[in-house]
């Protein structure tokens, strides 16, 4: 006896036709036509089980901070910065709480139930990170929230950076961050980079640096923070976030690169969205897209997902918390339109985003813990192109969020007066 079977399902390693047992919160069965009952029963009719979305690289204490304290009216990175610098004073725990907690809301509506946040250690109150942690405890039956300290303004740059960075991982913050290419130096820099890596290794704490999130070639802090995490030992426990330089990084000097990468076991997290809007802005034409070496990346065998990084704040007034728009976007700045390609894409917003983060009992196998999404697709690649609507969330068992499906009715000249409109190709189509 099942708490929850989900029949039918399509699973995205291509499996069809397959049942789902759930027991106490956990995937106890999957296999074709489950001899079994339960007290709840759900028909996936045919459509995509996955399991939950995750965001890799996300600013939660600036999330739907949009038109405090006015409109970004530029939409430029210049103008965000002032804006954010002109709120700072104003932020208050419990406002930083509210809007985080709204943001967790639209997350579990598009089935994503994993985040990992930067929050910003810059400010000696802490604000962000006393409501953050408050924040993770508050969601934690739904959401797992993953937190960075974040030095914005740069650890050696920033007066009392360091010390805020240490007090925030001592309140409980998870991982340690950094900003190598927003020091006074590419010394200091690369100082930063040992110091953090250092006391993540001290610590057992993984670490997630903003790193090289610029159109300068010669900005090659992964280089270091490849370097200090073999040094260390901290291999699948790194990741670089952006690492847009390295999309204007001399060719030989990539192809050195890459295998340093992949020895050290750092991930990369690219961040599709705003890397297309920030950087190559101050290019005349040709302009280049900026995005770091997706492909090459994944060809090496790195881990490379894909981040949300910013919705309605400051810096980018658009998003809505689908990772499948993130990936969407992926895909086409990368050009990754092969069949195995769009399939990456995909991964990079679930499973390799989980890795990134080590969650624990993630997954669609016997025994992990029983959250997935329900999909008005049939396979990954169909999710990416719809955008599918989520129409269940599963967290533990429990049915935590529901979408009807998205149909439409046409009343057309010379057409059959019913047709429902689900921009799909027919069954047996494809
Ligand atoms: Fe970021």
């Amino acid at each position: 006896m099942f708490d929850l079977i989900v029949r039918h399902c399509s699973l995205p390693d291509g499996r069809r036709d397959t049942d789902i047992g759930v027991q106490q919160g956990r995937i106890a069965a999957v296999q074709t036509a489950l001899p079994a009952s339960a007290a709840q029963e759900l028909d996936a009719q045919g459509q995509l089980v996955s399991p939950p979305f995750v965001d890799a690289h996300f600013h939660m204490d600036s999330a739907l901070s949009y038109g405090q304290p006015r409109i970004n009216q530029s939409g430029t990175l210049l103008e965000g910065i002032a804006l954010w610098g002109e709120l700072k004073p104003h932020l208050t725990q419990e406002a930083i709480a509210e809007r985080a907690l709204r943001y967790c809301d639209w997350a579990v509506a598009k089935g994503l139930l994993a985040i990992r946040s930067h929050v910003d250690v810059c400010d000696p109150r802490l604000l962000a990170v006393e409501a953050l942690l408050q924040v993770r405890e508050q969601v934690k039956p739904y959401l797992d929230l993953q937190l960075v300290a974040f030095p914005q303004d740069g650890v050696l740059r920033s007066p009392g950076a360091l010390t805020q960075l240490k007090r925030a991982l001592d309140m409980g913050v998870d991982v340690v961050g950094g900003i190598p290419h927003f020091e006074r130096t590419m010394a200091d820099g690369a100082e930063s980079v040992r110091i953090l890596c250092e006391l993540a290794a001290d610590k057992g704490l993984r670490v997630d640096m903003h790193c090289d999130e610029s159109d300068d070639p010669l900005s090659r802090h992964i280089e270091t923070l490849a370097y200090q995490a073999n040094r260390l030992g901290l291999h699948g426990r790194v990741a670089g976030s952006h690492l847009t330089s390295m999309h204007s990084m001399d060719n030989y000097y990539v192809s050195k690169l890459l295998p340093l990468i992949k020895e050290a076991g750092v991930a990369a997290i690219a961040n599709p969205l705003i890397n297309i809007t920030l950087q190559g802005r101050h290019d005349s034409y040709p302009k280049r897209r900026g995005m770091t070496r997706v492909p090459e990346m994944l060809a090496a065998g790195i881990d490379v997902a894909f981040g949300h990084d910013c919705v309605m704040d400051p810096w980018y007034s658009l998003g809505s918390g689908d990772m499948l728009e993130v990936a969407h976007m992926g895909l086409h700045v990368a050009q990754m339109t092969g069949q195995a390609a769009m399939r990456q894409c995909f991964d990079a917003v679930t499973t390799t985003p989980a890795r990134i983060l080590g969650l624990e009992g993630y997954g669609l196998d016997v025994g992990c813990h029983a959250d997935f999404v329900l999909l008005q697709a049939r396979d990954p690649v169909e999710a990416v192109r719809l955008r599918a609507t989520r129409l269940a969330v599963v967290r533990r068992g429990q049915l935590i969020a529901q979408t009807p499906p998205q149909t439409a009715s046409l009343m057309l000249p010379n057409r059959p007066s019913s047709t429902d409109w689900q921009l799909r190709m027919p069954d047996g189509h494809m």
